[in-house]
C-alpha cells in the first residue's frame, strides 16, 4: 500500500490541474466572439459606399440633400437610418426609389452608411417661409 500512496497523490495532482483546465471554456466569451448583429460600423467605409453607390447623387455627399424631395440624412440617428434601409430592402417601407437602392447594400454596408451619415452635421434647411418655421418650432 505504501508504494501506491505517492502514485495516488500524483494522480490526484494531475486530476486537479486537469479540472482547472477543463473549466476554461466556461469563461465568458471574449468580446470578439459576439454575434455579427452588433458588428462595429466603419464610418470611413460608409462614406465610400455612400458616394460609390450613387446615394450622394440624390442626398448630397454629406447627406445634406439640396433637393427638397430627397430627405436630408445628415445627423439623423444612425439606428433610425439603419432601420429605414433595412425596411426599404425588406419591402416593409415602400419607396420605388429607395427599395432598389437599399437592395444593393449588405447589412454591414447599411450600418457603415448609417453611422457615416449620423456623424455628418446637418446644415440649415431650405425652408423659405420663416413664419412657418417659427410656428413649427412652437409646436
Ligand atoms: C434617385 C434619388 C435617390 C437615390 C439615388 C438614393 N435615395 Fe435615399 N431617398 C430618396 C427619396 C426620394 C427618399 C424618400 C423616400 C420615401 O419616403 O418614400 C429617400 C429616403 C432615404 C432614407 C430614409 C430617410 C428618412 O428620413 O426616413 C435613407 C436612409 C436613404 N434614403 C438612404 C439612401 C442611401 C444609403 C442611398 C444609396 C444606396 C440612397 N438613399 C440613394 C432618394 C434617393
Amino acid at each position: 500500500m505504501k508504494l501506491f500512496a505517492p502514485l495516488l497523490l500524483a494522480a490526484l495532482g494531475g486530476l486537479s490541474s486537469g479540472f482547472s483546465f477543463a473549466a476554461d471554456p466556461a469563461l465568458p466569451a471574449p468580446i470578439d466572439r459576439v454575434p455579427a448583429k452588433s458588428a462595429k460600423p466603419d464610418i470611413a467605409n460608409g462614406e465610400v459606399v455612400f458616394n460609390g453607390k450613387s446615394c450622394a447623387a440624390c442626398h448630397s455627399g454629406d447627406g445634406n440633400s439640396a433637393i427638397p424631395a430627397n430627405p436630408k440624412l445628415a445627423q439623423q440617428h444612425p439606428e433610425y437610418l439603419l432601420k429605414q434601409l433595412q425596411e426599404f430592402k425588406s419591402g416593409k417601407r415602400k419607396s420605388a426609389v429607395m427599395s432598389g437602392m437599399a437592395a444593393m447594400l449588405s447589412e454591414q454596408e447599411m450600418r457603415d452608411v448609417a453611422w457615416f451619415l449620423g456623424s455628418k452635421p446637418i446644415k440649415p434647411g431650405f425652408a423659405k417661409d420663416k413664419d412657418l418655421v417659427a410656428l413649427g418650432e412652437k409646436i
